[in-house]
């Protein structure tokens, strides 16, 4: 793979979460638009992602991918050229197998043809599915699309959208810059179908999937920079998510160090939604470029966890999430992270933006339904 290309988690948007096959050169623009206008590009909000559905049904006779000229009327480049004069760069998608998730071409058999076409239209970033691959080895299908990628020569970001089936997180690395880890995300807490399920039910699965290393559990072992577990996209700021719940589940997906793509309507954001996307101490969290992923360091059930993550310097990242259905107090004593967190530290409210006092005092604060309470530890 092109090396170096994602040393931090990836963070942009992706039209799939809100737009599904919804999606034209006008609505990127539009997103690109609100997305310099609200802070996001400024905040590292880089990647514009196409996800499925930007193509005709049908390859051309030569057996190139032919963007939809209803939705792209100047085609993908002509998008590219446009994002990338905004300060953007641009991610299209595409499949492992006969076709996409939405049954358009996939690129089984077409690999280099595609990978030259990507990136002929200036293409940074290539999301690959994994539907309709039938009983293709998907070291092999992701490692065929890795190097035509590579032999097309332009840098491309590879991510890895296997859904966690084939344990992506022990291979992932030395293909792509990012896997994801499950099945899609929803807009929702805690709800669970066949596909789709809460960002509450993923964080659990992360935790769960690879138990009892020492001090360590869950995939966050197999993370860091330049490859990354992907929790999949944010559903912040979507209609299915309270204010609190947009902002845990945007705390922990920085505490996990997920690439953090955007999946809301960027026309309707409100200023609490652009408040939590841009906050810039959490995202330096997500952003900081030891890149070691949090882990969950204790959890009562039914009432709450807590997460750690150390920080470049010395300092950690600590996050209570009240998993309970109504608000309640938490009670910190420092001492009982001792067993991970050593030394002496002044402790900031992230959110609230305000300073906690140090470690020789021990925290009582109210943290709501479903809510977070995050701090940055600061080495005294
Ligand atoms: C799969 C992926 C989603 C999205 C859709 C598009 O379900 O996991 O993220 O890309 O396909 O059809």
């Amino acid at each position: 793979k092109f090396e170096g290309l994602a040393l931090t988690p990836p963070m942009g948007f992706n039209t799939w979460n809100t737009f599904e096959s919804n999606i034209s050169e006008e609505l990127i623009l539009d997103t690109a638009r609100e997305m310099k206008a609200n802070g996001m590009l400024e905040a590292g909000y880089e990647y514009i992602v196409l996800d499925d559905c930007w193509s005709l049904r049908e390859r051309d006779p030569e057996g190139y991918l032919v963007p939809d000229p209803e939705k792209f009327p100047n085609g993908i480049k002509g998008l590219a050229d446009k994002l990338h004069e905004m300060g953007f760069k641009m991610g299209i998608y595409s499949d492992a197998g006969k076709t996409t998730c939405a049954g358009y071409p996939g690129s089984q058999g077409h690999e280099y043809q595609d990978a030259r076409t990507f990136a002929s239209w200036g293409i940074d970033y290539l999301k690959y599915d994994w539907c309709a691959t039938g009983t293709r080895d998907p070291i092999e299908a992701y490692t065929t699309m890795r190097d035509a990628l590579y032999a097309a020569g332009r840098p491309i970001v590879f991510s890895i959208c296997e859904w966690g089936t084939a344990d992506p997180w022990l291979w992932g690395e030395d293909i792509g810059h990012l896997w994801r880890i499950s099945g899609d995300i929803y807009d929702c807490w805690d709800c669970e179908q066949e596909w789709s399920r809460g960002f509450k039910v993923i964080l659990d699965l992360y935790h769960d999937k690879k138990p009892s290393v020492v001090g360590n559990d869950g995939l966050g072992m197999y993370s860091g920079p330049d490859g990354w577990n992907d929790l999949d996209m944010l559903e912040v700021g979507n209609p299915g998510l309270t204010l609190a719940e947009s902002r845990s589940h945007f705390t922990l997906w920085a505490m996990v160090a997920s690439p953090l793509m955007a999946g809301n309507d960027m026309r309707i954001i409100t200023p609490e939604i652009v408040d939590i996307l841009t906050n810039k101490d959490v995202i330096a969290v997500n952003q900081d470029k030891d890149g070691v992923a949090a882990w969950r360091y204790r959890i009562v059930p039914d009432s709450y966890e807590i997460w750690i993550k150390p920080l470049n310097g010395g300092d950690w990242a600590v996050c209570v999430l009240n998993t309970a259905d109504e608000a309640q107090e938490i009670h910190i004593e420092w001492e009982r992270l001792e067993r991970a967190i050593q030394g002496e530290f002044d402790v900031r409210d992230l959110w609230a933006d305000k300073d906690l006092g140090d470690t020789h005092t021990d925290l009582t604060a109210e943290v709501g339904s479903h809510d977070v309470l995050m701090m940055r530890l600061t080495k005294k």
